[in-house]
């Protein structure tokens, strides 16, 4: 059984209480159990994480690289976070890595500020699910299933 590593940016461990207009008035816990119950159903392990360091991302990433070549890893679903518009290391750290990446936003950038408008990580992701809520997350777990699937 294969994981699906993922990862949660900045301000992420904020949830429910972050403007919740905006981001909903669910948790990140809410969000990992959410996660499970569709790794569930599509034959994943889960491992689950969010840090506001660029660092710790940019490591994991190299990790999930590693463990994707190794064929223990799926992919990434990745909420970067504020990290998605100004992160050249994290976009370099998804291409050196090679692995196989969804980008994820629970809201929908293109309809808010401009400078949401702009990301580092889509010319290196392989799909960018945006603008579905938290629910979002079960799409992105679902979509790696079929980007990985090989029969
Ligand atoms: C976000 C959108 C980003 O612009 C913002 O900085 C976030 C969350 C989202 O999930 O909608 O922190 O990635």
């Amino acid at each position: 059984m294969k994981t699906a590593l993922v990862l949660n940016g900045p301000n992420l461990n904020l949830l429910g209480m972050r403007e919740p207009a905006v981001y909903g008035s669910q948790t990140l816990a809410d969000v990992e159990a959410l996660c499970l119950k569709a790794c569930a159903a599509h034959g994943f392990k889960l491992d689950f994480r969010q840090s506001n360091h660029e660092g710790i991302l940019i490591e994991a990433i190299h990790d999930a690289g590693r463990a994707e070549a190794a064929g223990t890893l799926a992919g990434v679903v990745l909420n970067a976070g504020a990290y998605t518009h100004t992160s050249v290391a994290l976009h370099d750290a998804i291409k050196g890595s090679g692995v196989t990446l969804i980008e994820l936003h629970i809201s929908n950038v293109h309809a808010r500020e401009a400078f949401r408008h702009h990301s580092y990580i889509s010319p290196v992701a392989k799909a960018v699910v945006a603008g579905f809520g938290i629910k979002g997350y079960a799409l992105a777990i679902a979509g790696l299933a079929e980007l990985t699937q090989t029969v």
